[in-house]
């Protein structure tokens, strides 16, 4: 353990253009020192599936090469594990490398809902779905942050697409935001205390991020109680000035004599109070005391265990998305493997842009095949396509029918080439490149036993091909080993247990977000609202290639005992919901198997999804074995994000839990009743005539000024049960006044303000 800073004495010995230029790095990758007073610069890297420290010329886009470092499975792989113990090792190791390098500060998770399958940096995000993009980033920051080094939980928040990504306003409405596009930083900075939190480079309602009070101070730190640093994403500053005030610390990189000056300058002229700036200074020197107390430079680096642990986690990442049995292979000596498709031997294995490490070493799945088969086994190989569209397709692609029709068993590997997605920019279509899905055909003409093995960042379209395969393997951007994962799935050495964190639609029309993504006029519209993902087909009863949560397994698994009992009381804040069930591993090799738990408000007052994630537990479960899945609900799990109330809120009524092992897969489920007290936006004179008699209050009320009818009702007109329906809904405001209604506004305004 290393020194500490006496940060309150650094702050108050501090000039004014020291504070100011401690709140901007001091290039690249560094904070600024003050030397006279001791405060070293620390430095800062990407991230997040591995380390990108770039020791010499420094660039954030992975122009410039970085030191060696374990490349570990993408977010979209790592996501599909849907193991958090296994992420949070993944993040101990790079915890690990990052001490190791001297760097104080990992620049991840990237923790942004999958809006749309066309964003080029889904890769590097984990979810469509809030619940398990924060479980999984919780473990994540947990895992990095136990070796002693910070992450950046990022891209805070609503940047879900990469098309005018600087400039473009998310337009999202508060209960979206709630509900889809912030819980995931909600729980990771409640339960992992990320020492930094990036903001994002876009607008939020038209204000950019970095100056977004409500984001940075109201919600992330008087809500959510977040002590660190927020850092600005890499250019996103605009206005510094605003940007402290809104409680952004740190800008990255600097503008130097810029940014300073503009903070320098507003504080002499009485803009911006010494105090705020101090508080940002605090927080920055809290950051490099935390740095310098926790640093390990001699912490040790097994890279071959790093490998071996971003083979693991690979393999987890694997999603088998079909399989009619041909799956796993058992080749026998004299028979021959044809192994298709470039990526089988130019791996591809993470994307493009700032994440992009420089990995240790890499397997290629060719190679890793034939140490593998036994003895006798030919593993032929032919490219079938170049990755870059060059060379002749025809006879690339003759090559490979040919070989395909003399194996007994094909591998083709297919993807998406780097060109095709990245950071940067958004894809424009869902599709495999055309010249791979024509050798697809081609191929399946002269073999009847294929198995595709999927290579992409960003979910593909299956739905026109998939026939075409025996197996579909979807292997995602897996890291530096993913070569070795892939060939113990083929070979069945491990079982799969991937599941899809992301829908895959039969056709990308289908998405929630089609006719709003990526927007226009330097707006983005968030209309479907809460229904992202899954929320949206399931809402709209769509069809899907495959639904959230699914994957196959070589053995097979039963469901049973399903139990749920509901415990305390919300109105008494301790209410629970305990569900558990039992699942047995019916086939007859060793399997893991996701047990997920939706749960569904039966009857709510505003629109609300079909089924929505609430819970999952991952299963290792030998042939035969059984295992019981147990979850807790709290009040939150069956709340909505209340616009009128401007709060959660759990409504009362019938809530049906469902278990099983997808989304569109709950061979479980049981309705419970849920009681809690009434919650309403307080009465005003523009609440309707309805909103005031459903109020206990309220009605009482009316009453009494109105008075009240023999049946009961209200007397007078607004009693009357015909007219009610029809005008209900207007404001009390509207009918007072009325002709032949016996009230008026200053009536009215006295009974608002006795109630309130
Ligand atoms: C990216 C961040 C990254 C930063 C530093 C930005 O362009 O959006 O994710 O951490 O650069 O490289």
């Amino acid at each position: 353990m290393g020194e500490h800073l006496d940060v309150e004495g650094i702050l108050a010995a501090l000039t004014l253009e020291e504070k100011a230029a401690l709140c901007l790095g001091s290039d690249f990758w560094h904070t600024a020192p003050v030397e006279r007073l001791g405060v070293p610069a620390v430095m800062v890297s990407d991230g997040p599936h591995g380390l990108r420290k770039q020791p010499q010329e420094a660039d954030h886009l992975g122009l410039s090469g970085s030191n060696p470092a374990t490349c570990f499975p993408t977010a979209c792989a790592l996501a599909s594990s849907w193991n958090a113990d296994l992420v949070r090792r993944v993040g101990e190791a790079l915890g690990r490398e990052t001490q190791a390098e001297e760097v104080a500060v990992l620049l991840g998770p990237g923790v942004n809902i999958k809006r749309s399958p066309l964003c080029g940096r889904n890769f590097e995000y984990f979810s469509e779905d809030p619940y398990l993009s924060g479980v999984l980033g919780s473990a994540f920051v947990q895992g990095v942050q136990s070796q002693g080094v910070g992450t950046s939980l990022k891209h805070y928040a609503a940047n879900n697409q990469e098309t005018d990504r600087v400039r473009v306003s998310a337009d999202v409405d508060e209960r979206t935001l709630r509900e889809i596009y912030l819980p995931a930083f909600e729980r990771i900075v409640k339960e992992a205390r990320p020492w930094t939190v990036m903001c994002s480079y876009n607008r939020l309602n038209g204000t950019h991020v970095s100056q977004h009070p409500w984001l940075l101070t109201t919600v992330l730190r008087d809500e959510w109680g977040f002590e660190g640093v927020v850092v600005s994403d890499w250019g996103a500053v605009h206005d510094r000035v605003a940007a402290v005030r809104a409680g952004l610390d740190l800008e990255m990189p600097p503008q130097l004599g810029w940014s300073d000056t503009a903070l320098v300058e507003a504080v002499r002229a009485g803009e911006l109070d010494e105090a705020v700036l101090d508080l940002a200074v605090t927080r920055m020197l809290r950051l490099v005391d935390q740095a310098l107390a926790n640093a390990r430079p001699d912490t040790p680096v097994d890279r071959d265990a790093h490998h071996t642990l971003a083979r693991a986690a690979a393999r987890e990442g694997a999603v088998l998305l079909t399989n009619d049995g041909l799956l796993p292979l058992a080749p026998q000596p004299g028979q021959t493997v044809a192994v298709l498709g470039e990526f089988a031997r130019t791996p591809r294995f993470q994307g493009a842009g700032s994440s992009q490490v420089n990995p240790t070493r890499v397997d290629v799945p060719l190679d890793e095949l034939r140490a593998a088969v036994p003895d006798g086994v030919e593993v032929a190989f032919a490219p079938g396509f170049t990755l870059d569209g060059s060379g002749d397709p025809g006879a690339l692609a003759e090559e490979a029918v040919a070989l395909a029709a003399r194996a007994d068993v094909v591998v083709l590997f297919l993807g998406l080439p780097a060109a095709e997605e990245s950071e940067g920019f958004d894809r424009t279509h869902m599709h495999l490149p055309l010249p791979q899905l024509e050798l697809l055909r081609a191929v399946r003409r002269a073999s009847r036993r294929v198995a595709v093995v999927l290579v992409n960042g960003s979910a593909v379209l299956t739905s026109g091909w998939q026939d075409d395969a025996d197996a579909i393997l979807e292997c995602w951007l897996s890291g530096q080993a993913a070569g070795g994962a892939v060939v113990d799935l083929l070979l069945g050495t491990a079982n799969p247990s991937g599941r899809l964190a992301e829908t895959i639609p039969l056709r990308h029309e289908d998405s929630p977000s089609y006719l709003s993504f990526p927007g226009d006029s330097g707006h983005v519209r968030y209309g479907e609202g809460v229904f992202v993902g899954y929320r949206g087909h399931d809402k709209l009863e769509q069809p899907v290639a495959f639904p959230f949560g699914h994957g196959l397994s070589y053995t097979s698994f039963a469901y049973d005992d399903l139990a749920v009992a509901v415990r305390g009381s919300h109105a008494d804040g301790d209410l629970r919901v305990s569900v558990s069930c039992r699942v047995t591993n019916t086939g007859d090799r060793a399997g893991q198997e996701v047990a997920q738990l939706y749960v569904h408000d039966r009857e709510a007052s505003v629109t609300r999804p079909v089924r929505e994630l609430k819970g999952f537990v991952k299963l290792d479960l030998a042939p035969g074995e059984s295992s019981t899945a147990t979850f807790e609900l709290t009040a939150r799990d069956l709340s909505f994000w209340s616009e009128t109330v401007r709060d959660w809120v759990l409504e009362a009524g019938e809530f049906r839990v469902s278990v099983g092992p997808s989304s569109r897969d709950l061979p479980l489920g049981e309705v419970v009743h849920v009681d809690a007290p009434r919650v309403a936006a307080a009465l005003g004179a523009m609440s309707s005539l309805e909103e005031w008699l459903a109020d206990p209050a309220g009605a009482a009320a009316l009453h009494d000024v109105l008075g009240t009818r023999d049946d009961g009702r209200l007397a007078g007109m607004l009693g009357d049960e015909e007219l009610q329906r029809v005008v209900g809904n207007f404001p009390m405001r509207s009918l007072a006044g009325f002709p032949n209604v016996t009230l008026d506004h200053a009536t009215l305004d006295e009974v608002v303000a006795r109630l309130s």
